[in-house]
């Protein structure tokens, strides 16, 4: 990557020219929409609601299909942008199929998504560390490109689940995906998402994302990327310092537009001048170090 800020998952992640824009506004890598075996309307509206200090999504985890898709990725790959293909499954069987089919379209690397809250299948895959080292096992023992497992917040012990995705052979681990939540409208008395509960991204979640980096990066010798609640240079450089290598931004596009990328990056760099840093690579888990 030419540069460790990546877009995460999920926003701006279905359309070629879309992730195009993203990486011309400056991202080291795009990460898709997840995408899986066949097409999928997700759950009906309202699917996405602004809240407090962060968004609520229950997409039910749209997407064309991994046929389809793979047409996108190749308009990617013709145009030089850096790609991560994030797929989902319901067994290891589907997720290998998905995996297969989009690096052999031209993805850089993939993110196997096994904890999206909103499709209780896949959420619960990801709650189970034999599950997510057999479903790591499957796709690195079928693709040539580097495989990250994207953790979910929503379990007890996250060390344990990402221990297992390195046992499976991950090149590294993405955490976190989102936090199930809930929103209520009081003049409909009703909850607002389809689905009932969703998850929350947004900086609401950072403090919760960066103790998760913390435990993972405590827990494993694989690279950890850091998502979640991540706007500013400040909050990337706090998840460096954690033990991520890498970051991932989502859901600050909407705070701040695709210029956030641009300003992140430029702030690592004054950041990393200013204390006298060598480069990111100084700064990533330091915090552990002066504990
Ligand atoms: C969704 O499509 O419901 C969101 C995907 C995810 O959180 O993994």
């Amino acid at each position: 990557m030419r540069n460790p800020v990546m877009l995460s998952a999920g926003i701006l992640g279905l359309s070629a020219p879309l992730l195009r824009r993203v990486y011309e506004s400056g991202a080291g890598a795009v990460v898709t929409k997840s995408i899986g075996s066949r097409p999928r309307s997700g759950h009906p509206n309202p699917t996405v609601v602004a809240v407090d200090c962060g968004l609520l999504n229950s997409m039910g985890l749209p997407n064309p299909g991994v046929d389809e898709f793979s047409e996108e990725v190749r308009s990617l790959k013709r145009w030089g942008v850096t790609v991560v293909a994030s797929i989902f499954g319901e067994e290891a069987e589907e997720y290998v199929e998905v995996a297969e089919k989009l690096s052999e379209a031209g993805a850089d690397a993939l993110e196997i998504n096994c904890s999206c809250p909103n499709v209780r299948e896949v959420g619960l895959l990801g709650q189970d560390p034999g599950m997510v080292e057999e479903v790591t096992r499957a796709v690195k023992g079928a693709v040539d490109v580097p495989v990250f497992t994207k953790l979910t917040p929503n379990v007890t012990r996250i060390g344990e689940v990402a221990r297992a995705a390195e046992r499976g052979g991950a090149d590294g681990v993405t955490a976190i995906n989102t936090l199930r939540a809930m929103a209520v409208d009081v003049e409909t008395c009703r909850p607002i998402l389809s689905n009932v509960t969703g998850g929350l991204s947004g900086p609401a979640i950072k403090p919760v994302a960066l103790r998760c980096v913390w435990e993972v990066a405590e827990s494993v010798e694989i690279p950890v990327i850091g998502c979640g609640g991540i706007l500013t240079w400040r909050d990337a450089v706090e998840f460096l310092l954690c033990g991520a290598s890498a970051v991932q931004v989502g859901t600050a596009i909407m705070y701040r537009g695709l210029g956030v990328f641009q300003e992140i990056i430029q702030g690592i760099e004054a950041y990393l001048r200013r204390k006298g840093f060598g480069g990111v690579e100084e700064v990533v888990g330091r915090a552990h170090g002066a504990a």
